[in-house]
C-alpha cells in the first residue's frame, strides 16, 4: 500500500479529465450527453472510475450501489484511516463484484491524509468517513473537479457547514455532479407522497413532528480497541473507534441519524428553520465508553412562516421506537413515513420502487453519464445545520437562531490529525468525558 500519489501527470485531455470536470469550465453544459458518449466511445471506454474515501458500513454499502449502476463502474482506489476496515471492505467488494473491483495495492490508502491520493485517481469519489471529516473531504474533492457522492451529515458544527457551503459553491460553478446520501430523496413513496404536499393536498401546512426513538448504535471497549489494533489505542484511535460518541466527530446522534427526520421536514416545508429550543441529556447511557453524547433530545424548531415542529430522538433500550415524520395541514393530515393522506384529498401509496439506496446512485451516475444537472449539497448541508443548531439547543438550553448556529465560531476539530496528535476532548482520571450541562455559563461559549 502507499501514501502517495503516483498519478499526478496526465496528457492535458485524458478521458478521465474529462469526467473529472463534466460542465467545469469550457462548457461541458455545451457538449452534453452526446458528446460525453462520443467522447468516451472514442476514447474506446466509457468505464467511470470510483474511489472509496471511509470503507467502513455504509462507505462499502454505497461502493456496491455505485458498482451496481447501469454501464461500466470500477472501483479503482479506497482510502481508510485504518488499514483493517480498508481490508475488510476491499474484500467483500471484491467477492461481490469481482473484476469492477480493481484496486491494486499502490492505490490503497492508509492515514488522515488518505483521502487525497485516493481523490486524485478517480471520476468520482464516494466520501463516507464520520461526517467531521466531511467538509475537509468534500472540499478537495471540489477543488479536484472530481463528481461526488457525500454520505450524510455533511458537517458537526458551523465552520464545517461554512466551509462545505462554499465548496458546494464552487461544485455548482464546475458543473460538479453532487450526491448526498439523504436517500428519503428517491424513495419514490417519499416522492409522491411530497409533490402531493406541494401541490397542495392538506392546504397549509401547520405543524409537524418527526422522530428517530430507537435503541441506540455499536460501541467499542477500549480493550476491544485494543484487540483491533493489537497495541494499546492512544486516546485518537479510540476515539476514532468509537466515533459515534464523539461531537467532534459524530456531531451526536440528533445530528448522525435524526437529519433524516429533519431533512424530510425541511423538503415538505421548503425550507429550513428559523430558530429552535428544545432539552435533552443522558439519563440511561452514562457509562463512560459512551463518550459526551447525550441519550435523548427534544426540540422544538420554528420555521419563516411560524409553523413549528416537534422533534425527538432518542437512544435508549426498552423505551417506544418510532422513526418516522407526520404534518397536520388545513385542510387534512399526512403520515409522511407511511405515504398516506387524509382529508379532502385522501391517499395512500400503493408501494412499488427500488430500494432508495441502490436509487440514488442510479439517479447520479445517470446524469453524469448524461451529463444533467445535479447538486444536493445545499440542502444536505442546510439539514445537517438543522440538527447541529438543535444539538446546539439542548446542549446550551438556549434559543439558538439559524444564523447564529451557521456563523458560531465553536469548532469541534482538532488542531493536528494523528494518531499521537491530542483529542480534542480529554477523558478524566476515572475515563469519563465532560458532558454538556444545559444553562451552564460555563458551557455555552464550547457550544454555539
Ligand atoms: N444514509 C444512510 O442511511 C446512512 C446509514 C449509515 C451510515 N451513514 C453515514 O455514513 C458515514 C459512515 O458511517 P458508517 O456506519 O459506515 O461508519 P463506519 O464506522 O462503519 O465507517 C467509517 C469508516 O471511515 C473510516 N475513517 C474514519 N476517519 C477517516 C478519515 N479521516 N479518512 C479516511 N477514513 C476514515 C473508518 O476507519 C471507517 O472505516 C456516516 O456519516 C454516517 O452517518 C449513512
Amino acid at each position: 500500500m502507499n501514501q502517495s500519489s503516483n498519478q499526478q501527470a496526465k496528457s492535458p485531455i485524458t478521458r478521465r479529465s474529462f469526467l473529472q470536470t463534466t460542465a467545469t469550465t469550457v462548457g461541458a453544459a455545451a457538449l452534453g450527453s452526446l458528446a460525453l458518449e462520443r467522447f468516451a466511445h472514442a476514447a474506446g471506454d466509457d468505464t467511470i472510475k470510483l474511489a472509496l474515501v471511509g470503507c467502513g458500513g455504509r462507505g462499502s454499502g454505497a461502493a456496491d450501489q455505485a458498482l451496481s449502476t447501469k454501464g461500466s463502474v470500477k472501483l479503482i482506489a479506497m482510502a481508510d484511516a485504518f488499514r483493517d476496515r480498508l481490508d475488510g471492505s476491499h474484500n467483500e467488494l471484491k467477492n461481490r463484484h469481482g473484476d469492477r473491483v480493481d484496486v491494486s495495492d499502490d492505490q490503497k490508502f492508509i492515514g488522515f491524509d488518505a483521502y487525497k491520493q485516493a481523490i486524485a485517481l478517480a471520476d468520482i469519489v464516494i466520501l463516507a468517513t464520520p461526517p467531521g471529516f466531511r467538509p475537509i473531504h468534500f472540499e478537495e474533492a471540489v477543488r479536484q473537479g472530481k463528481n461526488i457522492f457525500t454520505e450524510k451529515p455533511v458537517g458537526v458544527d458551523g465552520p464545517g457547514i461554512r466551509r462545505f457551503l462554499a465548496a458546494a459553491e464552487e461544485s455548482k460553478t464546475k458543473g460538479l455532479k453532487v450526491g448526498v446520501g439523504l436517500q428519503r430523496h428517491h424513495q419514490i413513496g417519499y416522492l409522491e407522497t411530497i409533490q402531493r404536499l406541494h401541490g397542495g393536498a392538506i392546504g397549509d401546512i401547520t405543524s409537524m413532528r418527526c422522530y428517530w426513538n430507537d435503541a441506540g448504535v455499536w460501541v467499542h471497549p477500549r480493550a476491544e480497541v485494543e484487540k483491533m489494533l493489537g497495541h494499546p489505542p492512544t486516546e485518537m484511535e479510540y476515539q476514532m473507534k468509537n466515533w459515534y460518541y464523539f461531537v467532534w466527530l459524530c456531531g451526536d446522534h440528533i445530528v448522525e441519524q435524526h437529519i433524516h427526520n429533519l431533512d424530510v421536514i425541511n423538503w415538505v416545508k421548503q425550507g429550513h428553520p428559523v430558530r429552535c429550543h428544545g432539552m435533552g441529556g443522558r439519563q440511561v447511557r452514562t457509562a463512560k465508553e459512551y463518550g459526551q453524547i447525550f441519550d435523548h433530545h427534544a426540540v422544538e424548531y420554528e420555521y419563516a412562516d411560524g409553523s413549528r415542529c416537534a422533534s425527538q430522538c432518542e437512544h435508549i433500550r426498552g423505551c417506544w421506537s418510532s422513526v418516522s415524520e407526520h404534518v397536520v395541514g388545513t385542510k387534512g393530515r399526512c403520515d409522511v413515513s407511511g405515504h398516506r393522506i387524509e382529508g379532502e384529498n385522501a391517499w395512500r401509496f400503493r408501494g412499488g420502487g427500488k430500494n432508495p439506496y441502490q436509487q440514488e446512485h442510479d439517479d447520479l451516475f445517470a446524469a453524469i453519464r448524461n451529463n444533467q444537472p445535479y447538486n444536493e449539497a445545499e440542502y444536505g448541508a442546510h439539514s445537517t445545520l438543522t440538527a447541529i443548531m438543535g444539538r446546539m439547543a439542548t446542549y446550551s438550553g438556549k434559543v439558538i437562531e439559524w444564523d447564529r448556529a451557521l456563523n458560531s465560531e465553536v469548532n469541534q476539530a482538532p488542531k493536528v490529525y494523528a494518531f499521537d496528535a491530542e483529542a480534542p476532548v480529554q477523558p478524566d482520571a476515572n475515563g469519563f468525558y465532560p458532558v454538556p450541562v444545559p444553562g451552564d455559563p460555563d458551557w455555552l461559549h464550547k457550544i454555539v
